[in-house]
Formats: structure tokens, C-alpha cells, sequence
């Protein structure tokens, strides 16, 4: 039987990078990308020199589930890996989000994270891991990024009680929650031109720093990974302060 990773939004960003310190760390025999962009996909897959196997997928579209579970079906593989990276955001007050903005930040961040976990998780065992990319944004509600963070509070619960219920199993679980991540596509794909938004990112982290310390939590199976200085202090006031009080604070600090 061979062994796999399977990655989601790996054509950019954190998937990739996923990709490539998964490679450095011992491969399995291949590693699954997916994303929408076909050709970067390609791209990725032939810069290793390991099986690479790249599916596209529209991860919004409820077809894509059963795309991945027949593949699954038919390989049979056992899973060493599942890393969801997938995910978007629109910066902006609530008021001037898209119907379609809201839709697809739930269904990417929230519903195909789950169904793509749920399509996984027969084919895992004791020392699979699983990586569930959420945001430090899931620790608290943010103003001008309002639907993001409530996305992302699902994946920190949802991750919760698949960590305690695999934990049997001997699958570790982990919720990575990065603070502002620079070298990657999300912030230019989140950000618009209004006056709702945000306008620095200090402290911003690096995508690579961000990726091995979420790797070196999920090898200790610990439940949340806040990967570094800033997203660990962030977690420390979401569970002090009084959330009225952050969106307050949080809302005069984007603005500076
Ligand atoms: N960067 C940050 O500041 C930050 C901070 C905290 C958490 N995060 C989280 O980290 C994760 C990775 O983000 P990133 O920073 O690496 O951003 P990114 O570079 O924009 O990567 C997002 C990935 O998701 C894929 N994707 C987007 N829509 C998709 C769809 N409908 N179907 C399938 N794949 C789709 C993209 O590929 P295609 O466009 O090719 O489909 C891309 O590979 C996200 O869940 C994000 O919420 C990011």
C-alpha cells in the first residue's frame, strides 16, 4: 500500500511551502496537490524530484468532494499527511461584502475543510497527522475582517473535537493559527482599495518559520499551534480581554 500527503491550496503560500519541507522531511511515496491553478500545480509538481500528483479542484464546487473520495476509493493509499491550506478572506467592513464573498469564504474555509477531512480520514491510522491551517483570527472577532474570523473560529472548534476524538487512534490533529503571514498570496487576494480595511501588517511572519513549527507541534500531536511570538501573545489577550474591548482596540489599531 502506498503512503501519501494530501494538500490542499498548495499551488501558493503555506500549501506550498508545506510541500516542500513535507519532501525534506522523508516524502511519502506522493504527495496530492490541490488547488484551482492547473498550471501551477504542474509547475510545483515537476520542481521535486518525488511523485508529485497534481488535481485540480475547485474546492467551493461540492463535486470536487466526490472527485477526491473516488480517487481515494480507487488507490487505496494510507494517508501519512492531510494539511488543509485552502482558504480566503475579503478585508472590509461587513456592510460591503458580496453575496458571493460570503459564500465562497464559508464554503472554502469552513465546509470543504471539513468534507475533505471527512473524505480522508479512512484511509488515515496511528501517526497520521492531520494540519487544519486556521488563523489567530479564530480566537476572536475582528472588525474589517469579520466573516474571515468567524470562519476560522470554526476551524479552531472543529479542530478541538477531532483532536480529542482521534486521539484514541494515535492520529495527531492540529489547528495552525498563524498571525499575518506576508510571503504568501493572501493578504494582496484579501485586501481592496476602501477605506474599511487594513492598513499595515506589522509583525507579519514568514511562511516558511510558520510551516515548521506548525510540522514540529503536529509531530507532539498538540491541539493548537500558535507558531511563534505574536500569534502566542494574541491567544494570551483573546482569553483576557474582554472581546468588546479587543474589537474596540483591534479597530483603532488598523487604522494607525
Ligand atoms: N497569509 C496570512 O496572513 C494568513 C494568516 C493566518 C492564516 N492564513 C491561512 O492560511 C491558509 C493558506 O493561506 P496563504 O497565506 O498560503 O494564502 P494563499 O497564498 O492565497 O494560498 C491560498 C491557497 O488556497 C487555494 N484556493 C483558493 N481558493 C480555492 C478554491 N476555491 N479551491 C481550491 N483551492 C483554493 C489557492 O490556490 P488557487 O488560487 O490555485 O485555487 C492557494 O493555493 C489559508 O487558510 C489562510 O486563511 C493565512
Amino acid at each position: 500500500m502506498k503512503t501519501i500527503a494530501v494538500i490542499t491550496g498548495a499551488s501558493s503560500g503555506l500549501g506550498k511551502e508545506f510541500v516542500r519541507q513535507i519532501v525534506l522531511r522523508g516524502a511519502p511515496n506522493e504527495i496530492w496537490i490541490i488547488a484551482r491553478r492547473k498550471e501551477r500545480l504542474e509547475e510545483i509538481a515537476s520542481s521535486f524530484p518525488c511523485a508529485i500528483v497534481p488535481i485540480a479542484l475547485d474546492l467551493t464546487d461540492p463535486a470536487s468532494y466526490d472527485v477526491l473520495a473516488e480517487k481515494l476509493a480507487a488507490e487505496n493509499p494510507h494517508i501519512s499527511y492531510l494539511v488543509c491550506a485552502a482558504g480566503m478572506g475579503r478585508i472590509g467592513l461587513t456592510e460591503d461584502m458580496t453575496a458571493d464573498d460570503i459564500d465562497r469564504i464559508i464554503e472554502l474555509n469552513c465546509r470543504a475543510l471539513a468534507r475533505v477531512t471527512q473524505a480522508c480520514l479512512p484511509y488515515m491510522s496511528a501517526g497520521s497527522r492531520i494540519l487544519e491551517i486556521a488563523s489567530v483570527a479564530g480566537f476572536q472577532p475582528l472588525p474589517a475582517f469579520n466573516l474571515y474570523a468567524a470562519s476560522k473560529a470554526f476551524v479552531v472548534s472543529y479542530t478541538k473535537t477531532l483532536h480529542y476524538e482521534l486521539r484514541k487512534k494515535g492520529i495527531h490533529v492540529t489547528a495552525v493559527c498563524p498571525y499575518w503571514v506576508k510571503d504568501t498570496e493572501f493578504i494582496p487576494t484579501a485586501s481592496n482599495e476602501t477605506d474599511g480595511g487594513y492598513r499595515h501588517f506589522p509583525f507579519a511572519q514568514k511562511c516558511a518559520d510558520v510551516v515548521r513549527r506548525a510540522l514540529d507541534a503536529a509531530d507532539q500531536n498538540r491541539c493548537i499551534c500558535t507558531p511563534g511570538f505574536v500569534p502566542s501573545l494574541d491567544r494570551v489577550m483573546a482569553k483576557t480581554i474582554p472581546h468588546g474591548l479587543l474589537i474596540r482596540g483591534l479597530d483603532v489599531f488598523r487604522r494607525l
